[in-house]
């Protein structure tokens, strides 16, 4: 197999992955800005890719276009396999409420937390966010001030604030001993959110660099029916 990039200009993606299907391609993964016009080309789409509202990961069957979203696996393979923190009876809080959170909702829910509290700037997308998913678990959503003061096992910033070297509001006692903060963004751009993290006393802390690459594992399941050993992969990155 080949796997390559393609650099789609804006308002063209419906043609970059049509002229890439004609010439014999069998899946892509799409990244920003393209994943809700993934979400629209699919005609078909998985559970998880409904629920997020968004897609990474296309695969051609015959006449159709399944769409799927692979972020929320690979953001708790992640968490749950190479830092082997486990996220079942533990309280969670997962920060933001656009198209990230929303793909990270319904497989941290299958982890079984105790509580996944949802907490935005922009609160009543919280409520709604987390008002969705109740029937599956112990989901609460809400502001920032509203987690102030309780305590979290897990953090996850799935926020966009990094990009711009913000961290949300977030109260210190949140942090305090929790076994894992994590940034869903990698490299430089994760350090202000987790060096506050560590500041304010979270045991360990993890940028989005294992994420990245257990999403593409799980999208070569997908195409291939084969997950590949994501060992190799996380060393030569250092991960
Ligand atoms: P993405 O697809 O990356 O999730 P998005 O859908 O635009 O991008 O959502 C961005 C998220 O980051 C939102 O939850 C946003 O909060 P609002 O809904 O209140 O806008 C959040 N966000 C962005 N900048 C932030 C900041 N400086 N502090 C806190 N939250 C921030």
């Amino acid at each position: 197999m080949e796997y390559g990039a393609i650099l789609a200009p804006i308002g063209g993606f419906a043609a970059a992955v049509e002229t890439f299907h004609a010439h014999g391609g069998c899946g892509l993964n799409v990244t920003v800005p393209f994943k809700l016009d993934a979400y629209s080309f699919s005609t078909a789409l998985t559970e998880r890719a409904r629920s997020a509202g968004a897609v990474n990961t296309l695969k051609f069957n015959g006449e159709t276009v399944l769409g799927d979203n692979t972020d929320g696996a690979g953001l708790v393979a992640d968490i749950t396999m190479r830092l082997g923190v486990a996220l079942a009876g533990k309280r969670v809080l997962l920060m933001g409420a656009g198209g990230a959170a929303r793909g990270a909702v319904l497989p941290l829910l299958a982890q079984k937390p105790m509580l996944l509290a949802i907490a935005n700037r922009t609160m009543e997308k919280a409520v709604a966010l987390a008002a969705r998913w109740t029937y599956l678990g112990e989901v609460r959503g809400g502001g920032y001030a509203d987690f102030a003061d309780e305590h979290f096992d897990v953090v996850i910033n799935a926020t966009s604030a990094s990009l711009n070297g913000d961290t949300p509001p977030l109260s210190k006692r949140v942090f305090a001993s929790a076994a894992l903060a994590y940034d869903m963004v990698y490299g430089e751009r994760s350090t202000s959110f987790l060096g506050a993290a560590k500041s304010f006393g979270a045991c360990r802390v993890a940028d989005g660099l294992g994420m990245l690459i257990e999403q593409a594992a799980e999208s070569f399941l997908l195409w291939r029916g084969v997950r590949p050993d994501t060992g190799p992969v996380i060393a030569m990155l250092g991960a």
